[in-house]
């Protein structure tokens, strides 16, 4: 038996050193750059304009839905397989592999929700230098040229995207190593396998250069057995300026050009102590770029799951606005023009071109791929109290008590790690939670729920079930020479289970039964954490690239572990239920399709102003790639606030769709009361703020699960013509009708905010002033001070009775807020159901519209088939930008009349309707005169 300081030298060692690795900066040593990643710095060096690929035109074939090409690499005489084909929706997909791979290259399964359905394509001429296609009824042409290889989408006369226009396609074909000594039957192999286009490269003239069978970073080795695999390819955006996503990274939410540095890096990392301005990788990747300009938004989705890079450069970048000015007088403006460059370790070309054109479109066509957001219980749009760690029973009920004391709502109470027996997840520490069943009924009986963290690294002990399921039933990943992969996490050693495998998704969600899982009740809850997944003693602090999931390397789906991680808890949560109940899962490493799946954070941000500014940019880049479910965590995780910087973090939070507080182990305690009485009441108003717009959020996540759309936006989604929205990382709107612009400076006095819309009003929500659209609009500020406006035109439902959490709101009375636009209307819709079963699927909702217009206010069904009924009713409803009637006559649905009391403040133009007492699932009308 290893002792314990053998056991756990290497977890207390490395967490030591981290932690004495002096101020707060990450240690960028512990993480490759381009230069240092072979593949990237190979495919990086490709010289621009010199492409050797050539179309074989005499190869083409074309059926109704596809166009299939051989394209040929002069140098060394390889083929590859172009695939073109109209998707339905305005999308274009282009595939290239090899045309006769030594082996098979990985596809990325499971991330597309269905095969995406095509349009017709067809031939409009053709001739020696190349073919001219229609793309589907949009006007739209591709047209193929021939030498070199080169793609250009165009609509009338504007090319909206070309590939390869650079020349930088890249496309590493699988072949035999020649260095016998390292693969001692290369030559037999070379002789019996099959005819292969290895016989016809001029390989042996191809330079072997480092890192293409081998590469060494730090004190790790990644043997490499299938030797070079890179993929890249170009991509120019004519008339485009700003490009957005790519998430995750910790930057503004316009990318940068990366000419004078490394390219954005998309490799799920567990990067401690992240530096912010960086295109450093973090924890999720989601390959997916949009690109606007005031006429159009497009996107590329690189369907690819290995360590990849993405290149941008512009040819106005650097320019200011007076250097573009002096072009255009003297004539010498060029068109701009972005291009981006994706390059991947391995996998194929699989690259879906959305062609907008309007943002919401983009939405729409990324949602038909890879699905929407999961639509979250009602619950977990509320407070969630999280700290590393809540100790024992005891502490957890003292908390749960503070809450109350101190009347601050909240939802959900977290336990960390320490919580499990010595880090093995699905148990307790028998100490100190010795019955967590009597733990958990106390929330429930106050309508208040958990969550446990489950990370997926499963301590090795063969006293630990779950291990010994897990090794018994072949399910861990395995290293590169077949034995079960082992690494060093929390627990000590631990191995990780193969996610990629169906059967062991299916085992896993097993476990998630209330059977199985002791202790856990109904309204105990997942996070994934460290899923990217973290190795503190692997290359870079995650897995070798060399480890294997059957026949893939780990190196072919790294950036799909943690998707496949939450999607088997979330399966799980799903299950217990018998199908009924919908899950909340936290998780912190993401890829293209995690938004059908919970919910993400950010990361372990700092207790600094400027880790508060990037949560914006952060969670809005996620919500452009259909992430909307986001938050980082409030207060900062390492470190220890301020009380300013709290009170302000809870402030930004409260308008942020994932609203969690948590700190780390080493911190002093900061639960909302603990920093005086007037912090602790600035505190609670924020979050009862967050209460009160419950059923705003809910609305919207009831929409993004419909639509694709986000949440949480940047202003350009509405105002896309305007290019004063195009770069904005201190505000943005939730919905189309709350615009947030947070205080995220210390000490500040005023935000200046800019409100768009040149025929819109906007009304501040607590003040009711009313202010015009176009303007920067600077606001003195108060430590009490959110400033948040409404959209004049919109009308939004709130609930203003907050309570100890959102369950114990669920009957009650709604207020509406109808704001007025410049032509004295509003619209706004209600959503509501029982806020936690998947009955909505079996349309049990009400859903329904309010306009205002012609001075009469209605409520209509908006889907007459749904059913569903709710004690709620309407209280009260405020007009802002009102003028005074002289009545208000109610009508409800069975022809009753009544006349309404009402409350009119000229010096606001703010009119009340008290107690009109409809319930808020009926029809009514209610007319001004
Ligand atoms: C890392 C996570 O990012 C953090 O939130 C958590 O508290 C620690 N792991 C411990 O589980």
């Amino acid at each position: 038996m290893a002792t314990f300081t053998e056991r756990m030298g290497p977890v207390l060692l490395f967490w030591l050193g981290l932690c004495l690795s002096g101020t707060w900066a990450v240690d960028k040593g512990n993480f490759k750059t381009c230069d240092q990643s072979a593949f990237c710095k190979r495919q990086r060096a490709i010289t621009p304009g010199e492409s050797p690929y050539r179309a074989l035109l005499e190869t083409m074939e074309l059926t109704n839905t596809k166009l299939t090409l051989q394209l040929i690499n002069d140098n060394n005489k390889v083929r590859l397989l172009l695939e073109l084909y109209r998707l339905q929706g305005n999308i274009t997909r282009v595939k290239i592999n090899e045309l006769k791979p030594l082996k098979p290259r990985y596809e990325v399964p499971d991330v597309l929700i269905r095969e995406p359905p095509t349009e017709p394509l067809s031939l409009l001429s053709q001739d020696e230098n190349g073919v001219v296609l229609s793309l589907g009824a949009e006007s739209q042409r591709v047209i193929v040229s021939a030498r070199p290889f080169r793609l250009d989408i165009v609509e009338g006369r504007d090319v909206l995207m070309s590939l390869n226009s650079r020349g930088l396609l890249g496309f590493e074909h699988l072949r035999m190593r020649k260095d016998t000594q390292a693969d001692p039957e290369a030559d037999n192999k070379e002789a019996t396998d099959p005819p292969s286009q290895v016989e016809t490269t001029k390989e042996e003239e191809e330079k072997v250069e480092d890192g293409m069978w081998e590469e060494t970073f730090k004190s790790h080795t990644d043997s490499k057995p299938n030797g070079p695999s890179a993929v890249s390819l170009d991509f120019s955006l004519p008339g485009v300026e700003h490009v957005y996503g790519i998430p995750e990274h910790a930057d503004t939410l316009k990318l940068k050009t990366t000419d004078s540095g490394d390219p954005y890096r998309l490799y799920n990392l567990d990067v401690f102590q992240y530096e912010l301005y960086n295109p450093m990788a973090l924890y999720g990747s989601v390959p997916v770029m949009l690109a606007h300009n005031a006429q159009r938004t497009t996107g590329i989705f690189w369907l690819n799951a290995a360590e990849t890079w993405v290149d941008i450069s512009s040819n106005t970048a650097g320019k200011t606005v007076f250097g573009k000015m002096l072009d255009y007088v003297q004539g010498s403006s060029e068109t701009p023009q972005t291009d981006v460059r994706w390059i991947s370790e391995s996998g194929i070309i699989d690259v879906f071109l959305m062609l907008g054109p309007t943002p919401r479109e983009v939405f729409s066509q990324y949602a038909s791929l890879t699905g929407t957001q999961a639509f979250p219980p009602l619950a977990s749009l509320g407070y969630h109290q999280c700290r590393w760690n809540y100790n024992d029973q005891e502490d957890v009920r003292a908390v749960d008590a503070g809450f109350d004391e101190h009347d601050i709502p909240y939802d959900f109470i977290w336990l960390d790690i320490e919580h499990t027996d010595g880090k093995r997840y699905f148990t307790w520490d028998p100490h100190k939670f010795a019955s967590p069943k009597e733990m958990l009924q106390g929330l429930m009986d106050k309508k208040r729920k958990m969550v446990a963290i489950v990370d997926p690294h499963i301590k090795v002990d063969t006293n630990y079930k779950i291990h010994n399921e897990i090794r018994s039933r072949g399910f861990y990943i395995k290293n590169k020479d077949g034995a079960d992969y082992e690494g060093w996490c929390w627990p000590g050693s631990a191995g990780y289970p193969d996610f990629t495998r169906p059967d062991m998704r299916a085992w896993w969600a097993g476990q998630f039964a209330y059977d199985q899982y002791e202790g856990s009740m109904e309204n105990l809850y997942t996070w994934n954490d460290m899923n990217e997944p973290s190795v503190f003693n692997g290359p870079e602090v995650t897995m070798h690239k060399d480890a294997l999931h059957g026949s893939w390397e780990h190196r072919d789906m790294h950036n799909l572990y943690g998707f496949y991680v939450q999607m088997a808890t979330a399966q799980g949560l799903i299950e217990r239920s018998g199908g009924v109940e919908r899950p909340f899962v936290l998780t912190r490493a993401v890829f293209a399709g995690s938004q059908r799946l919970g919910a993400v954070w950010t990361g372990d941000n700092a207790a600094e102003w400027d880790h508060l500014k990037i949560s914006i940019p952060m969670c809005l880049s996620l919500g452009l790639v259909g992430i909307s479910f986001c938050g980082a965590d409030v207060g900062g995780f390492f470190k220890s606030p301020s009380s300013e910087l709290l009170v302000r973090w809870y402030q930004t939070g409260a308008y942020q769709p994932f609203f969690r507080a948590h700190a780390h182990l080493d911190t002093p305690r900061r639960e909302p009361w603990l920093f005086g009485p007037e912090n602790t009441a600035l505190i609670r108003e924020a979050v009862r703020q967050r209460y009160t717009f419950l059923p705003y959020w809910y609305q919207l996540f009831y929409h993004a699960y419909q639509t694709g759309e986000p949440v949480m936006r940047p202003l350009w989604v509405e105002y896309p013509q305007d290019p004063a929205t195009f770069a904005l990382d201190d505000e943005f709107l939730l919905g189309r009708d709350l615009l947030v612009h947070p205080v995220t400076e210390e000490g500040a006095r005023g935000v200046t905010a800019y409100l768009p819309g040149k025929d819109e009003v906007w009304f501040d929500i607590h003040t009711f002033q009313k202010h015009n659209g176009v303007q920067n609009l600077y606001i003195p500020v108060t430590m009490s001070s959110i400033p948040v406006f409404q959209r004049g035109g919109s009308i939004i439902p709130r609930k203003l009775r907050v309570r100890r959490s959102s369950a114990c709101m669920e009957d009650d009375p709604y207020t509406l807020y109808v704001a007025l636009d410049n032509r004295r209307t509003a619209e706004g819709e209600l959503y509501i159901d029982d806020g936690h079963t998947f009955n909505f699927e079996k349309r049990e909702f009400i859903h329904r519209k309010f306009s205002f217009t012609n001075n009469v206010l209605s409520s209509v069904n908006l889907e007459p088939d749904a059913q569903f009924t709710t004690k709620s009713w309407v209280e009260r409803i405020i007009i802002l930008g009102a003028s005074k009637p002289s009545k208000i006559t109610l009508r409800t649905a069975d022809d009753q009349e009544n006349q309404l009391e009402f409350d009119f403040d000229a010096s606001m133009s703010v009119l009340t309707i008290r107690k009109p007492g409809m319930n808020a699932g009926a029809d009514w009308t209610m007319t001004l005169q």
